[in-house]
């Protein structure tokens, strides 16, 4: 495997630099794949072992002069230099065994427990991510925060971290009260029940509008309100029905999407404890009243409120970032994280700015454990009911259309559950689609273009993933140690595998940027080369050998594609 052909490098190459190997093996890179000729395996960049005692000579004479002294063996069969790196390549036959061999041990965790994670595993993660407000829009930026905060927490997961997930729904403030105020007049139980969000949110629509022509339905919206957080028994416990049915129906949707939360600590969770933050900025001498009698932290550099945050109102209730500064106090006393990450929006950059700013202000050194990941907008997303207010209709959306897709072209048929498989390629054409580019850049959504069967798309990978599959009704189980490896000395497999190799720095760099984008090219690389493979590597018309070391091969394949998809959040398909 990749760590074990690096620590063989570096072993030679820090006898002779005099360097500790472990460092020069941290060095060793594995080298992009070359669509037309066949390129080394990995490359060590001279600059990447820090600066050279005689500054007279350049990185490129110095690669040449390494190289020179370096010699092949029984693993290295060729030492080159490209620029101002020294490339290596592995003895062909050891480099198919070796990385087969592993991904067939290691399964779904190859290449996400190598050495290379050592200082980035072991830790506690807290992601937060979703966090929806009940009876509102569902737009598609809770979509993206979903999708994105999943591969995050998986990710983390995947490379040996304890991962806690977190849903911080709005389920507290105006909202509740209006809805309190209107239920009885716009609001039928029946219809609640079954189907709570929708219920909801038209009867939330329907009392805003009221109330903004009938004074007295805003006022005992606003008494509603006060009941509820004067602690009110009935009051309370018609918010709790809401909000319970409302889990209940996220629950299931998060289901069809692969996310799941271990917590759903909402705003309302924090009510209490925000005033406690209150009162701690107060004896602190934090918080300063304005004119207007609302509170305010100043967050200024030279103390003049040139920059500030307000946390309470003049009635003295607290803010979404009052609410913020309660849940991240209470989390870090409760989980006593290594790092927190939100996930939103990049509309929200400034409020996690402040609230990172303010848990300094109070004192909290652990401040820099906290992490906010934006995302940008999406644009043009619509289904058949016209603008996105439901997570549930654009999986529907995905759905119906891939299933018509699958009809048209005649797949279905044979499928034992054609929804189902619509379903799941349906979703991984949204994931595909959202993660490609950089989280932080606006993108147009067209459903066209996502749930297209060539080209980089979601479609593309399961397609690839199930034609792999569909092999393994060929395979015999055998031996894996006695494959014939003379059946697989071609340039596709030989490409194939560079690639393989290359899978635990892709992982390393998804972890550094938080960036999905590098898995997915990476993936619709491996497709495309496992596709190629496919076409030049016969296995029906192959001895029993070389059909046994061929679906090997494949089978390799399909577990590091299948392992790939899965941490994004996609359901790799077997047939399709
Ligand atoms: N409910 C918020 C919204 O829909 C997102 C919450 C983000 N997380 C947080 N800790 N403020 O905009």
């Amino acid at each position: 495997m990749a760590w074990h052909f690096r620590r063989v490098i570096a072993e030679q190459v820090a006898r002779v630099l005099g360097l500790p190997s472990e460092r020069v093996a941290h060095c060793i890179r594995t080298v992009p794949v070359h669509r037309k000729h066949e390129s080394p395996d990995f490359q060590l960049f001279m600059t990447s072992l820090g600066d050279p005692i005689d500054t007279s000579i350049n990185h490129e004479e110095r690669a040449q002069q390494l190289a020179g002294k370096l010699v092949c063996d029984s693993v290295i069969s060729d030492i080159g230099t490209a620029r101002a790196s020294v490339t290596f390549k592995i003895n062909r036959d050891l480099l198919t065994r070796t990385v087969l061999q592993q991904i067939s041990k290691d399964g779904s965790i190859y290449g996400l427990n190598t050495e290379l994670f050592s200082g980035l595993s072991g830790r506690k993660t807290v992601v937060e991510y979703s966090s929806p407000n009940i009876a509102k829009k569902f737009h598609v930026g809770h979509l993206r925060s979903t999708i994105i905060g999943n591969f995050i927490a998986n990710l983390k997961q995947a490379v040996g971290n304890e991962v806690i997930r977190i849903n911080y729904l709005g389920d507290w403030g105006l909202q509740f009260g209006l809805l309190g105020a209107g239920f009885s007049k716009f609001g039928s139980e029946e219809e609640l029940v079954v189907n709570p969000l929708q219920h909801l949110f038209e009867v939330y629509v329907k009392v805003n509008t009221a109330a903004e022509e009938d004074k007295d339905i805003k006022l005992s919206a606003q008494e509603f309100l006060r009941r509820l957080e004067g602690g009110d028994p009935h009051a309370l416990s018609l918010w709790m029905h809401f909000r319970d049915l409302s889990i209940q129906e996220y629950a299931k949707v998060y289901k069809r999407l692969g996310a799941h939360f271990d917590d759903y600590s909402g705003e309302s969770f924090y009510k209490e404890k925000s005033q406690e933050v209150l009162k701690q900025l107060e004896s602190n001498g934090l918080l300063q009243k304005t004119d207007k009698g609302t509170g305010v932290v100043d967050l200024s550099e030279e103390g003049n409120l040139s920059s500030y945050s307000t946390v309470m109102r003049s009635d003295g209730t607290s803010l979404y970032i009052t609410r913020d500064v309660a849940a991240a106090l209470d989390r870090l006393e409760r989980y006593s994280f290594d790092e927190m990450i939100y996930v939103t929006d990049k509309s929200q950059k400034n409020h996690f700015q402040q609230l990172f700013k303010i848990l300094k202000i109070l004192g909290k050194d652990q401040a820099d454990r906290f992490q906010h990941v934006p995302f940008g907008l999406v644009k043009g997303m619509k289904t058949r009911r016209g603008e996105v207010v439901f997570l549930e209709d654009v999986l529907d959306e995905a759905r119906s259309r891939m299933l018509q897709n699958m009809a048209a072209s005649g797949t279905s048929k044979q499928l034992e559950d054609p929804s189902d498989t619509a379903e799941k390629i349906g979703i991984a054409a949204l994931i595909v689609q959202d993660f490609k580019g950089q989280l932080l850049s606006d993108y147009h959504f067209d459903w066209d273009q996502a749930l297209q069967s060539t080209g980089d798309t979601g479609v593309f990978l399961q397609y690839t993933h199930a034609r792999l599959h569909s092999l393994q009704a060929l395979w015999c189980s055998r031996d894996t140690d006695d494959i014939d490896i003379a059946s697989l000395r071609e340039p596709c497999v030989i490409a194939t595998l560079q690639h393989l190799l290359r899978y635990d720095e892709v992982i390393y760099k998804c972890l550094e940027d938080l960036q999905p984008r590098y898995l997915v090219t990476y993936l619709m690389s491996l497709g495309h080369l496992a596709n190629v493979a496919h076409r030049a590597l016969h296995v029906k018309r192959s001895s029993s050998e070389a059909a046994h070391a061929r679906l090997f091969f494949f089978n390799n394949v399909r577990m590091v594609l299948s392992s790939g998809m899965k941490l994004l959040g996609i359901s790799p398909v077997n047939n399709m």
